[in-house]
């Protein structure tokens, strides 16, 4: 049957209203996001606040429902999504290897057992990690260069210690080093220096390793020389917790 006039005009409004109630630079998800904040503006009521529940209602609204603030509630755009972009942590000291006879010295120092829990804080390619885990331990490697985490994984792996070896990408100084009971170190004097509130946590008993760089203002209990097949000589101290700080100096 032929449709009237009347009918046609009739559906064009109709079409002309869906078209309408979705605005023209609003994408269906955006509309649907909006729609959500608003239910739950509104499903919220119990943890509105009191101020919020006083506001006068639209009209049509039942009074007593919370409401969108008004600027929010007059756009139909929803906010552009800001990325919380933070800068990555950059390493305070670049990548160095220890030598592999510095590091069988410092575990020997540390007199490592398969009772340890090592840490080597700032692990590298992980080479530390891996010859703790040979020696039966538990193994703990933290790195922020994801170049390092990538290489120590393979090391690890390689290396068939993927049961007592650990790598993780995490900033050193925000580490919780109540766990260890064996921290190996080689970053920088003033990196060492920075660590102590940290290697301070320690247990009793605790001994902390550090390739070629002291901690000022902590007496070391052992200070060993090694030779690198380079033919460099390394310097090996052993720290035992709790630490022996040297009294500050006093101006005569
Ligand atoms: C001199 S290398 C020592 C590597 C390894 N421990 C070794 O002895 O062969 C120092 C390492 O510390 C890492 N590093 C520097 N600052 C760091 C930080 N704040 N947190 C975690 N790792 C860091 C560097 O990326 C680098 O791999």
């Amino acid at each position: 049957m032929a449709m009237s006039i009347k009918g046609i005009k009739c559906l064009l409004m109709v079409i002309a209203l869906g078209i309408a109630g979705c605005t023209s630079d609003e994408t269906p998800s955006e509309k649907s996001q909006a729609a959500k904040r608003a239910d739950s503006a509104v499903d919220n009521t119990a943890g509105a606040t009191a101020v919020q529940k006083d506001q006068k209602a639209p009209r049509g609204v039942p009074s007593g429902t919370a409401t969108l603030p008004a600027p929010q509630a007059k756009s139909t755009k929803a906010p552009p999504a800001v990325a919380q972009t933070q800068e990555p942590k950059r390493p305070d000291v670049i990548f160095v290897p220890t030598p592999p006879e510095v590091v069988a010295k410092m575990l020997e120092l540390a007199h490592v057992t398969k009772d340890d829990v090592v840490y080597d804080l700032g692990c590298g390619d992980g080479r530390i990690v891996v010859a703790a885990a040979q020696m039966g331990c538990r193994a703990l490697g933290f790195d922020v260069d994801p170049n390092r985490i990538k290489e120590s994984k393979e090391n690890v792996e390689q290396s068939g210690v993927g049961n007592l070896a650990t790598i993780e990408q995490k900033d050193i100084f925000t580490l919780d080093l109540g766990k260890a009971n064996v921290v190996t170190l080689y970053l920088l004097p003033s990196l060492n220096v920075k660590l102590i509130p940290q290697l301070e946590k320690l247990k009793p008993g605790s001994r902390i390793v550090s390739h070629d760089f002291d901690m000022r203002g902590v007496t070391p209990d052992q200070v060993v020389q090694v030779e690198g097949d380079n033919g460099y000589e390394h310097t090996v101290y052993l720290w035992t917790t709790p630490l022996k700080k040297e009294a500050p100096k006093t101006e005569q």
